[in-house]
């Protein structure tokens, strides 16, 4: 099934994704992963969206769609994870087409919600692995040994340029203003399923497998 997780910076979406991919071989296509990498690699896009990103705002529709519309040419047996994408009604939008012109379709559409005070003590906590991936938190999740991946041993961890409460406060307005429409988009469609972003991860897990047994109506 394809699935989209929807919820605010911090809603433990990249999370999900990763134990997703983990345990069910299905393809993330993080949109902001793949901005991050495009800013590392230096390209003139990076370069362009670098100081966007780092204000909390949203880079603009042309580029993210196609950053997607690439990434779906690659097959995913267990299907696909949209994470942090779409954003925008016109995002939303231009998936529905894309998956359309590739003979595919949205399953569910998964709204993580948490309330704002945890999301700051989230963002302002997490850190992940620079070679793998893994996503920590200085309180909640901390690596085992000080400094050092639980998974893969790498020594090279990472906070986020925009994981201060200047950039959240700016990127939770965007998610208000641009991205809450969404959830409205797709309860009309019948493919909305909320589930508590605020439980263990452990739980959030187990509410995503529900929904992918049973549908965006059986959750
Ligand atoms: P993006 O990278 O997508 O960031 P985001 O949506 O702000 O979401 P985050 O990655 O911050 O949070 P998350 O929900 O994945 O939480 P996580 O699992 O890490 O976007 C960044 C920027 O790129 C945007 O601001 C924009 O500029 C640009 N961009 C990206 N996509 C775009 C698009 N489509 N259009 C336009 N612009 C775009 O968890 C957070 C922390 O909480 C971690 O420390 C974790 O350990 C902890 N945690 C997770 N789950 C739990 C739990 N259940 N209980 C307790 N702690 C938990």
């Amino acid at each position: 099934m394809n699935i989209i997780l929807l919820g605010p910076p911090g809603a433990g979406k990249g999370t999900q994704a990763r134990r997703l991919v983990e345990k069910r071989a299905m393809v993330q296509l993080s949109t902001g992963d793949m901005l991050r990498n495009a800013r590392a690699s230096g390209s003139p896009m990076g370069r362009r969206v670098a100081e966007v990103m780092d204000r909390g705002e949203l880079v603009t529709d042309e580029i993210v769609i196609g950053l997607i519309e690439e990434k779906l040419e690659s097959g995913a047996p267990g299907g696909f994870i949209f994470d942090g994408f779409p954003r925008t009604l016109a995002q939303a939008d231009a998936l529905e087409a894309l998956l359309a012109s590739k003979g595919k379709r949205l399953g569910a559409a998964i709204e993580m919600k948490v309330d704002d005070d945890a999301l700051v003590e989230r963002i302002t906590g997490r850190f992940t692995c620079g070679d793998c991936g893994e996503v920590y938190h200085d309180k909640t999740r901390p690596t085992a040994k000080p400094g050092v991946c639980d998974v893969c041993g790498g020594t090279d961890m990472k906070r986020r340029a925009d994981d201060n409460e200047e950039s959240l406060r700016q990127r939770l307005m965007e998610y208000y203003k641009k991205t809450s429409p969404l959830l409205g988009y797709y309860h009309a469609k019948g493919l909305l399923a909320e589930i508590d972003g605020l439980a263990a991860p452990d739980t959030v897990e187990a509410e995503i497998a529900s929904v992918l047994s049973e549908g965006p109506g059986g959750s």
